[in-house]
C-alpha cells in the first residue's frame, strides 16, 4: 500500500517536473522578445480593417480561405503573409493590428509579442499615394510606435525598456506603392526625375529608421521592392502581357539606395543591425524558372476576374483557382502564402545572395 502511494508520487513529481521542463522549453523557444512590423498590403494583418472605406479592404471571402482559420482577417492574401511566417520563425505568435489592440491596455502592458502597425496601401513619402486613401503612412506608424515605446519607458524605466526593444525585432516592407503612385501620377513625374524620386524614397526610409532607432530598434530586417512590373495588374496593361520594365527597373535601382543607406546607417548609428531580403531578384528567378521554385503560374492571379485574373480585382464574387500552391500571385497585386512562405525561409535563413549582410537567424542571435 504504502510503496504504491510512493510509486504514484513519484510519477507525480516526475510529471511535474517533466511539464515543468517543457514550459520553460517553451518560453525559452522564442528567439526575441517582440517583433513590431511596418509596411504595407504584404505584411498588413488587419490594421485597414479599422479604416474607412476609401482605404483598400481585404476582410472578405476568398481572402483567408487558406489561413489556419479559413476566414478572411484582412491579410491582401489566400493565408499566411510573411509577417505571420516570421514570427512563427522567431517562436512568436504574429503580432495583433495596432487598431485591434489599441484600446487593450492590458494587451500594451503585457507586451508579450509585438504589434503590427503595417497598412495596405502605405507609402514611404507622404501623399505620393495620389488616389485619395487613409492608409497609414510609414511616418504614421512610426508615430503609432513611438507612443507604444514611450508607455514602455513609463512602465519599465528607460534601461529595462531599451534592453527589451535592442533584443526585438523589426519588420519593415514598403515602397511598391510609392512607385506605383510615381507611375500614375502626371503630377509626381513633371516634378521628379526617377533618380530624384528614388533619392525622395530612401530618404524618407533613413528619416523613419533613424526615429525608429532613437525609440530602441537595433535590430532591423529589410525587405526589399519586389519585381512589381511583372503583377498582373502591370501585364495586364501590355497587350503582349509582357511585364512593365521601366516600373521594374524603378524597383531594382531603388534596392540598390537603400541597401547604401542600410549600410551607410551600419556605419552611423552604433549597436544597429540589419537583414536585407532582395526578394527582387529571388521573385525573378520565380519568374524566369517557375518549375525549379513550384511554381506552375506566375504570370496570371489565382483570384479575380477577365485576361489573367487582372481585369476585374479579389472581390468577394470574383473566382479563384483550386491549385494555389502552384501560383505565384493570388490577386492581381499581392503573392500567394506558398510565395510567402518561400520567401520567407529565405528571409529567415536564406544565403547571402538572397539576404545579407546576414539573414534573420543569424540577426537575433546577435548579443547586444
Ligand atoms: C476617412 O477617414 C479620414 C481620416 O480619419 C477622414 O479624413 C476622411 O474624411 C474619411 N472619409 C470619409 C468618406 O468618411
Ligand atoms: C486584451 O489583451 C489581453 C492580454 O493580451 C488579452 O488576454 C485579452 O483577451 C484582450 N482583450 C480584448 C478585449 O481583446
Ligand atoms: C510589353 O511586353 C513586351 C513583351 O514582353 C515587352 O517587350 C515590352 O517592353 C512591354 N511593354 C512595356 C511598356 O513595358
Amino acid at each position: 500500500m504504502a510503496s504504491s502511494f510512493h510509486g504514484f508520487f513519484f510519477i507525480f513529481i516526475f510529471i511535474f517536473i517533466i511539464f515543468n521542463y517543457f514550459t520553460l522549453f517553451l518560453e525559452a523557444a522564442a528567439l526575441v522578445p517582440a517583433m513590431y512590423v511596418f509596411g504595407d498590403s504584404l505584411v498588413d494583418v488587419g490594421n485597414n480593417n479599422y479604416l474607412n472605406f476609401s482605404s483598400p479592404k481585404a476582410n472578405f471571402y476568398p481572402n483567408g480561405i487558406d489561413f489556419p482559420t479559413g476566414k478572411p482577417t484582412g491579410r491582401f492574401c489566400n493565408g499566411k503573409n510573411p509577417a505571420d511566417f516570421l514570427a512563427e520563425k522567431v517562436g512568436l505568435a504574429s503580432a495583433p493590428s495596432y487598431l485591434s489592440i489599441i484600446e487593450n491596455r492590458s494587451y500594451i502592458h503585457d507586451r508579450n509579442r509585438g504589434i503590427n502597425f503595417a497598412s495596405g496601401g502605405a507609402t514611404i513619402i507622404p501623399q505620393s499615394n495620389q488616389i485619395i486613401s487613409t492608409s497609414i503612412s510609414l511616418c504614421k506608424q512610426v508615430v503609432y510606435y513611438n507612443s507604444i515605446y514611450e508607455s514602455l519607458v513609463k512602465d519599465l524605466g528607460v534601461t529595462k525598456a531599451k534592453a527589451y526593444t535592442s533584443k526585438s525585432l523589426y519588420l519593415i516592407e514598403i515602397g511598391s506603392n510609392d512607385i506605383f503612385g510615381y507611375f500614375a501620377s502626371i503630377n509626381l513625374r513633371k516634378i521628379y526625375t526617377p533618380p530624384q524620386y528614388l533619392d525622395l524614397m530612401s530618404h524618407h526610409f533613413e528619416k523613419q529608421l533613424k526615429r525608429l532607432y532613437e525609440n530602441g530598434a537595433r535590430k532591423v530586417v529589410v525587405i526589399g521592392v519586389g519585381v512589381i512590373g511583372c503583377t498582373p495588374a502591370m501585364r495586364y496593361r501590355n497587350i503582349s502581357e509582357g511585364c512593365n520594365s521601366e516600373m521594374n527597373w524603378l524597383a531594382f535601382v531603388y534596392n540598390q539606395h537603400l541597401t547604401s543607406m542600410l549600410n551607410r546607417l551600419k556605419d552611423e548609428l552604433f549597436g544597429f543591425h540589419f537583414s536585407f531580403f532582395d526578394g527582387f531578384s529571388i521573385m525573378l528567378s520565380s519568374i524566369h524558372k517557375p518549375t525549379s521554385f513550384g511554381f506552375s503560374e506566375v504570370k496570371a492571379a489565382c483570384c479575380g476576374s477577365g485576361r489573367l485574373k487582372a481585369q476585374m480585382a479579389c472581390i468577394p464574387k470574383a473566382s479563384y483557382c483550386n491549385n494555389r500552391e502552384k501560383y505565384l500571385f493570388w490577386d492581381k497585386y499581392h503573392p500567394t502564402q506558398q510565395a510567402h512562405h518561400f520567401f520567407s525561409d529565405l528571409i529567415f535563413n536564406g544565403p547571402r545572395k538572397y539576404t545579407f549582410p546576414i539573414n534573420v537567424q543569424t540577426l537575433v542571435a546577435i548579443q547586444l
